[in-house]
């Protein structure tokens, strides 16, 4: 119930945020024409609006649920992982050259109402372990934080043992996201950004209570205006270098200032065996 609550609250909060914020900004993203981007959730929301407006500059390869084009996977089913992960190298291999200068994966697909165990697998280990497999030939990885991290509870995070309600799982979920991003640049010398979308109408929200779909019909975002502000916040340099950002007034920081070393160790080490037993099943 607290869980709950304070989820609404900070809810709230980040919208009339975005609300006063959203008219200092002057945004102009667009993808770069020798950079491939690999999207994941491109069926609707955030990353298909981002995909459409990536494509008309660069190569985009998008990655959905099965039964949608592109390359498929069910990013709840942690196994298949390093099958997708082949096939988007064969995709990147047979893009030309001068496309992928910059690989950038965007890590896009994420769940809201569902069980804390899919929540985990697709909004944090997926992501992680995909980043993982794909460090020899991705040179930026992008996650689609969220500024309920903050209404995050858990007090000792894990990666692998989820909290056993999804109001709580949620913001854990995009709050552990910080700590792997800080690890992934540190020890494979990626630039890892994560990203706060703002808040946007889309079908995350399904499930929620009538009220709050009006309001996010009337105040929230377009996936297509989140997806411009993205666009203009996806990092050019090639610093090895972890980053947050929020689309509500195009800030970023250090990622090092909003985690802490014990949490990164601990991080690691917990996706250092889950990458390790994915690997040997696939064996
Ligand atoms: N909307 C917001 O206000 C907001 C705020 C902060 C952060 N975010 C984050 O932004 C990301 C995109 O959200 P959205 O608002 O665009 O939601 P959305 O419209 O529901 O899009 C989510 C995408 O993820 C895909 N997906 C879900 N489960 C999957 C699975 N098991 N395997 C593969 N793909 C799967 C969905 O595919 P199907 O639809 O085909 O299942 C869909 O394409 C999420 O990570 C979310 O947490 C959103």
């Amino acid at each position: 119930m607290l869980a709950w609550i304070r989820l609404y609250v900070v809810g709230v909060i980040v919208l009339v945020l975005q609300l006063f914020r959203r008219r200092k900004t002057n945004v102009k993203g667009r993808g770069r024409n020798d950079t491939t981007y690999i999207v994941s959730g491109t069926t609707s929301g955030i990353g298909k609006a981002l995909c459409e407006r990536l494509r008309k500059n660069s190569k985009v390869i998008e990655l959905c649920v099965p039964g949608h084009g592109g390359v498929t996977a069910d990013l709840r089913d942690l196994y298949a992982l390093p099958a997708l992960a082949e096939r988007i190298r064969k995709e990147i291999n047979a893009t030309p050259s001068e496309q992928r200068q910059r690989v950038v994966l965007v890590h896009g697909a994420g769940v809201l109402h569902a069980t804390p165990r899919d929540i985990y697998a697709v909004n944090l280990q997926a992501p992680a372990i995909l980043s993982v497999l794909l460090a020899d030939s991705v040179h930026r990885v992008v996650f689609l934080g969220s500024a309920a991290h903050i209404a995050s509870s858990s007090q000792k995070p894990s990666f692998l043992a989820h909290p056993l309600y999804p109001k709580e799982a949620y913001p854990t979920s995009k709050r552990l996201l910080h700590p792997l991003a800080a690890v992934l640049s540190r020890y494979f010398q990626m630039r890892t950004t994560v990203i706060h979308p703002g808040v946007v109408n889309t079908a995350l929200y399904t499930g929620e209570p009538i009220f709050m779909r009006f309001v996010l019909l009337l105040f929230g975002w377009t996936p297509q205006q989140s997806a411009l502000r993205l666009c203009g916040l996806l990092p050019y340099d090639d610093a090895p270098t972890a980053t947050y950002c929020d689309t509500t007034d195009m800030s970023q920081v250090n990622i090092n200032l909003l985690t802490n070393s014990a949490e990164c160790d601990l991080i690691w080490d917990e996706l250092y065996q889950l990458v390790s037993v994915i690997k040997r099943k696939k064996q």
